[in-house]
């Protein structure tokens, strides 16, 4: 397997491709939350404004405790799934109050949040606290089925934890966090879903996908 291979030409192409991109510039653990809550159904373009704003008006965690349900539901307008609303707002007492304000500093305890999963999860203890645990989300699916030619069904849950194993066994212990921002913005920027910049991929020459001509058929979505 190419594993050195894909995880050297990936974390090289990050930093010459990467998007700048507010929550990329912190550790802190409330803003690294706020803006993958807001991103999980939303596209970068379009969530920005709405963490600029959750973000000024409730600077910190305790902050968005305090506030009135409502006032957050109207700041949300536009976004939909309000149930991600009220998850943040009912997450964000629970810190306050469960958790002395402080978010949970370990994917583990991160887990017992209120609206916060395995992605979410992963996110915010590699980002924050750079534990070694990785995201795996619809980038990483594509990224990995192609490059390493896996036809697991993403939409299993066996497949999907294949897909965990792999990220898992590639994520290096030394850059946790950038190694996580650089798949997903690999999949979002160059592997995209449909009409990916083969061309121009540093990757191509040991991408499966690509050499045997299944880049249409990879990933494997059978459906719900
Ligand atoms: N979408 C979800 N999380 C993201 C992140 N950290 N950076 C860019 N896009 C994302
Ligand atoms: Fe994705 Fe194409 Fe690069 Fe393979 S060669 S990793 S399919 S962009």
């Amino acid at each position: 397997m190419n594993f050195k291979h894909f995880t050297r030409q990936l974390l090289h192409w990050y930093p010459q491709n990467k998007r700048d991109l507010p929550w990329r510039n912190t550790q802190n653990p409330y803003i690294i939350w706020l803006s993958e809550i807001i991103l999980q159904q939303t596209r970068v373009a379009q969530g920005l404004p709405y963490f600029e704003s959750f973000l000024e008006k409730y600077p910190t965690v305790q902050d968005l405790a305090k506030a009135p349900l409502d006032d957050v539901l109207r700041l949300w307008q536009g976004l939909g799934y309000y149930s991600r609303a009220r998850n943040l707002h009912h997450c964000a007492i629970q810190v306050s109050d469960e958790f002395n304000g402080q978010f949970p500093d370990n994917y583990k305890d991160l887990l017992k949040l209120k609206g916060v999963g395995s992605y979410t999860a992963a996110a915010i203890a590699s980002f924050a606290y750079r534990e070694k645990v990785a995201v795996v989300d619809g980038n990483v699916f594509r990224v990995l089925a192609r490059y390493f030619g896996v036809s697991e069904d993403i939409s299993s849950p066996k497949g999907k934890k294949e897909f965990e194993r792999l990220a898992n066994e590639l994520i290096p212990a030394d850059q946790p966090d950038e190694f996580n921002q650089a798949i997903m913005e690999f999949g979002a920027l160059q592997c995209t879903p449909k009409n990916p910049d083969c061309s121009s991929c540093p990757l191509q020459e040991n991408c499966l996908a690509f050499q045997n001509d299944l880049i249409g058929e990879l990933p494997v979505k059978k459906g719900k």
